[in-house]
């Protein structure tokens, strides 16, 4: 068995400082990556498979019919896919080449988790054994410059995630790829699109509860890791659709008057009966958003693959230059 070749990079996040920052706020809010401890991550593959959780069977039906017309336009070299995961995505890539097409690319998966990257590089060893591959720990948004340069690249972002950044964030993050891009270079990105509100909410309020579970783990995550008394029982999940700004804004909302401990910071946090912590945004998008944001970090929009419906959209953008047109 081959081992994962990685670079392991030195970030490290301030859990206690953002805690801090978020819960003193007048708004208090938790950012929404503490979700995704082991636990965190597990509950949202669940999340994946639930009947209301469009957008993950969505895109991957996209990304089936895509693939081939994608992997036309990449002609070998570096496939980097940010915040990698579970290797099912880019699985189904691959499935687009030619068989016997392998040689001469390299699949460069870039997750905070080595345990994830580990486990993806396994699975696709095994499928792939003439598959080249780099692992990189690190924080995508901080860790663009870890990234080998120097071959053609294919940047795959999958999920939807750039709707977990706000417009600002969005498209800074954007920028960032574009500057490491180099004329040529592909950028292939998902983006779940605005819709009716009864899709959307159910979507993030299923009738199992899972996401209510999920929503919960953060305070899991800060009772762990900052010493904090957070009774789980008292705060309820809550996914609203803001029509107004397109985006799910998830809560948890305490349902009795309470004081929190947060050992770790020497800190007391009241709750008002009713009050909420804001723990994830996940925006919607329009077509002309997507493409004005493009723009606005020098990419243009070169290929478009949807579902009948209209519901989630791959894009391909590419730097803009001299392609004329
Ligand atoms: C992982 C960001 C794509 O925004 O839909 C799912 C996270 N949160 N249910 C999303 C999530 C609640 C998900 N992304």
């Amino acid at each position: 068995m081959e081992t994962l070749n990685y670079i392991e990079t030195t970030f490290h996040e301030d859990i206690g400082a953002d805690v801090l920052k978020g819960l003193t706020a007048p708004r208090k809010s938790i950012p929404s990556k503490y979700l995704y401890d082991a636990r965190g991550s597990a509950i949202f593959e669940e999340i994946c498979r639930l009947p209301e959780y469009y957008p993950t069977r969505t895109e991957l039906s996209i990304l089936k019919d895509a693939a081939p017309a994608v992997m036309e336009r990449f002609c070998g070299g570096d496939i980097v896919e940010l915040g990698a995961g579970s290797s099912l995505k880019i699985r189904t890539l691959l499935g687009g080449l030619p068989a016997g097409r392998l040689q001469g690319i390299r699949y460069i998966p870039v997750d905070v988790s080595i345990a994830a990257l580990e486990a993806s590089a396994c699975e696709l060893v095994d499928l792939y054994p003439g598959l080249e591959l780099l692992g990189i720990a690190a924080d995508f948004t901080r860790h663009m410059d870890m990234i080998p340069a120097g071959r053609k690249r294919l940047f795959v972002f999958f999920g939807s995630t750039i709707g977990n950044f706000d417009e600002d964030e969005g498209a800074g993050f954007l920028k960032g790829i574009a500057c490491s891009m180099n004329t040529g270079d592909l950028l292939l990105i998902g983006f779940d699109m605005l819709k009716p509100r009864a899709v959307v909410e159910q979507a993030y309020n299923d009738s199992a509860g899972v996401t209510a579970e999920f929503n919960r783990n953060i305070l899991r995550v800060v009772n762990r890791e900052l010493g904090a008394d957070f009774d789980l029982g008292l705060f309820s999940h809550r996914a609203l659709f803001n029509e107004e700004r397109g985006r799910v804004e998830m809560y948890l909302r305490a349902e009795a008057e309470t004081v929190v401990n947060i050992g770790a910071l020497g800190l007391e946090v009241g709750f008002e009966k009713g009050e909420g912590i804001l723990t994830e945004i996940c925006r919607k998008f329009t077509r002309e958003g997507i493409e004005r944001t493009a723009l606005d970090a020098g990419l243009a929009v070169t290929a478009w693959f949807s579902d009948p419906k209209g519901w989630f959209s791959l894009v391909i953008m590419e730097r803009r230059g001299r392609q004329g047109g």
